[in-house]
């Protein structure tokens, strides 16, 4: 197994409508890393995630996974890669009527077909497995409770539990605490690190705040109008690289 999981080789996305969102973006992630992606509104960060498990399609450069080529793979390749990179996003995207355990079932789509799981037809093993990764993110008991009657926090963590199903080996995150208060933004982070160390489950996650970059990051790289202009630990991230990569004016304000 290669030390590295991921390697972005200048990656530059053009939009159809002209917006340059990715600008000659190199990086690599090794296996285990929790990488956070920083950077002010509009600097390329959902672009970047959207672009490694390819929702959208680069325009130029190269993405390697696990050191095959994906930049352009389509059909079966494609699918499969997409089972093994799974994705957490800002506002969850549940099904709201659906229970906590059919949301997570819904996780396996690719193995279990999208007929069966409108019936319901989930196989014994993938419902232990369900049961399993609910209990992981702290929600045994909830199983039968609809999705849109849980809390802001507990519905990430249903997304999470529900992103570990195919067993991915990458977990990608974006902004996935911004909708929630500090103290559950904590939580959900903590369970995020939970999977990184106990599953050895890479992350890479876009985040706002820095005091949960500092906390949670095992490194950083920073993007500005579509460039990394930053990549190091958290730690390093001083007044003079805040203001760069935030600008002249910004004031940093924390999350307890
Ligand atoms: N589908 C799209 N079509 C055209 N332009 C887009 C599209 N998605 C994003 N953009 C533009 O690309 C640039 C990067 O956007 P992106 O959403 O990647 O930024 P971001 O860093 O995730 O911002 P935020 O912190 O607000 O989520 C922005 O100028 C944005 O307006
Ligand atoms: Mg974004």
């Amino acid at each position: 197994m290669t030390q590295k999981i991921l390697e972005v080789e200048k990656l530059n996305k053009v939009y159809p409508n002209g917006t340059h969102a990715l600008r000659g973006v190199s990086f690599d992630v090794n296996r285990g890393e929790f990488l956070v992606v920083i950077g002010l509104s509009g600097s390329g960060k959902s672009t970047l995630l959207r672009c490694i498990n390819r929702l959208h399609e680069p325009t130029t450069g190269k993405i390697l996974f696990e050191g095959n080529d994906i930049t352009n793979i389509k059909g079966k390749p494609l699918r499969s890669l997409r089972s093994r990179i799974g994705m957490i996003f800002q506002h969850f995207n549940l099904i709201p009527r659906k229970t906590v355990l059919t949301n997570v079932l819904t996780g396996t789509l690719a193995r279990t077909g999208i007929v069966k799981s409108i019936f319901g037809i989930f196989p014994d093993e993938e419902r232990k497995k369900a049961m399993d990764l609910i209990a992981l993110v702290g929600l045994t008991g909830k199983e039968n409770r609809r999705a849109d009657n849980l809390s802001g926090g507990q519905q990430q963590r249903v997304a999470i539990a529900r992103a570990l199903m195919q067993n991915p080996s990458i977990l990608l995150a974006d902004e996935p605490v911004a909708s929630l208060d500090p103290a559950t933004s904590h939580s959900v982070m903590q369970y995020l690190k939970k999977v990184n160390e106990e599953l050895g489950v890479t992350i890479i996650c876009n985040l706002h705040f820095l005091s949960l970059v500092r906390q949670y990051a095992t490194r950083v790289i920073a993007l500005k109008d579509g460039i990394l202009i930053y990549e190091g630990n958290p730690s390093e991230i001083d007044e003079n690289w805040f203001q760069t990569i935030y600008g002249e004016d910004a004031v940093e304000v924390t999350i307890d």
